[in-house]
């Protein structure tokens, strides 16, 4: 199996960042998911290497959604990232982090009053999503005395190949105001006097594994920005979401590199702006490519059942990992403490929730497993924990992050009495 330089094999143990899982599941227990702080920083700089070589005025914008822990916000935040954010508690962890308000843009389809009055108070720009919202941005803003910057999220109508719950580009999609809507959007918003429409937003959707769509994006976007100077709005920032994909399959997905998507969405881009004449900064809003690969999910084998295939009945479920169930999303498994040692027997790793599809990984040749045997699940720093619940009342696993030779909780596993911890009782139950 191919693995991500900071996953190694040594002595028959997988390791990440250089510490033994075994150890690491011993220690801290498992269910665990493990988050290496070194592969964020470095995908942070290629990313950011690979856009900046064609152009400086580029500003990364963690989706914050991949994963929000505040650890992981801290680590974007000193790399000099902001966010892009979809709820209150995003804004929260992100100047919990130190990221400055204007390093924010506040997305959302269906914000409710109490997000947009957030915005407001905090200084933080809003991607606007209809011109409902825009009515009620602005009386919001006329009442707090304030103007707003704002962006419309446009909706290209780009059908980019990624699973259906996850493409938001389409024009069928809920995101976004039709491109042939746009125009009337940014004259209603010059009309208005308490916002000021400074940028342009777009993002066509997650795990997109090719580049073509995004250059597509760019174009509509660039176009955009021609016809939006003709009513007099010069976009300061043109925002083009995240979206790039990573190789799930490593043996067989071919993932476009960080450089392979600056190739084919900056050309666009800069020959747009020139002609244009305009240097509008350029956002990207990257969550998987960022966050993806740097964690995996400890989980040990309970027990092991032969049926009609063979089960490996594990302690993690779509609780804690929910992909697999809700995109059949691939994620690679290894035996960790048994590393290297041949494949003899497949088995489907399956969770310990109530549901026939509870499954983790289908159909996998491993070494051959038994109970305490300990298995990693790959590449589920982003949308792993933060799609976690606690169903079958089963108390959420703890994160640890790794960094320079270190492991330390960066959030600890929620206890039984956490279950109930926000119940109250009826009066008439008492
Ligand atoms: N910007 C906006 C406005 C978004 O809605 C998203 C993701 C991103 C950026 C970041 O996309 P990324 O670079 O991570 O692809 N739970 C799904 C993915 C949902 C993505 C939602 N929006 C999954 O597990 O695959």
């Amino acid at each position: 199996m191919i693995l991500p330089p900071h996953l190694t094999v040594e002595g028959g143990h997988l390791l990440i960042g250089g510490q033994d899982t075994v150890d690491l599941a011993q220690r801290f227990g498992t269910p665990l998911y493990v988050m290496d702080e070194d592969r964020i920083r470095e995908n942070f700089q290629r990313l950011e290497s690979a856009l900046t070589a064609h152009y400086p005025n580029v500003r990364i914008l963690y989706a914050a959604k991949a994963n929000g822990n505040l650890a992981v916000f801290r680590i974007l935040a000193s790399l000099g990232a902001g966010a892009d954010v979809f709820s209150a508690g995003e804004v929260a962890l992100a100047h919990a982090a130190g990221m400055r308000p204007e390093s924010l843009l506040f997305n959302g389809s269906s914000k409710s009053p109490a997000d947009l009055a957030l915005a407001l108070e905090k200084g933080v720009r809003v991607s606007v999503d209809s011109l409902d919202e825009l009515r009620q941005l602005d009386a919001a803003a006329a009442e707090a005395g304030k103007t707003v910057e704002i962006a419309f999220r446009v909706n290209p109508a780009i059908d980019a190949p990624t699973h259906p719950k996850i493409a938001t580009g389409l024009a069928t999609s809920k995101f976004g105001i039709p491109a042939g809507q746009i125009l009337e959007a940014y004259g209603a918003a010059l009309a208005a006097e308490h916002v000021n429409p400074v940028g342009i937003h777009c993002h066509i959707g997650s795990q997109i594994l090719a580049v073509e769509p995004f250059a597509r994006e760019v174009e509509v976007l660039v176009r955009l920005a021609s016809d939006l100077i003709d009513i007099g709005v010069v976009p300061s920032f043109i925002d083009i979401g995240g979206g790039l994909g990573i190789p799930y399959r490593r043996e067989t997905d071919r993932a476009p590199t960080p450089e392979d998507y600056a190739g084919a969405v900056m050309p666009v881009f800069l020959k747009g702006i020139s002609d244009l004449g305009i240097e509008p900064e350029l956002w990207v809003e990257p969550g998987r490519w960022l966050v993806g690969d740097s964690a995996i999910l400890l989980t040990r084998v309970n027990s092991v059942k032969t049926a009609h295939k063979t089960f490996a009945n594990v302690d993690a479920g779509f609780n804690l990992l929910i992909r697999p169930a809700m995109y059949d999303a691939y994620h690679e498994v290894v035996a960790a403490n048994k590393a290297g040692v041949p494949p003899v027997q497949e088995y489907s790793v399956a969770g310990p929730i109530c549901e026939t599809g509870d499954i983790l990984a289908r159909d996998r040749m491993l070494p051959e497993l038994k109970a305490g045997d300990l298995i990693a699940v790959l590449d589920t720093g982003a949308y792993g924990f933060a799609m976690s619940s606690q169903y079958n009342s089963r108390p959420r696993c703890a994160e640890v992050l790794v960094a320079g030779g270190r492991a330390a909780v960066m959030r600890r596993a929620e206890t039984i009495d956490d279950l109930t911890a926000t119940t109250l009782t009826p009066p008439w139950q008492e």
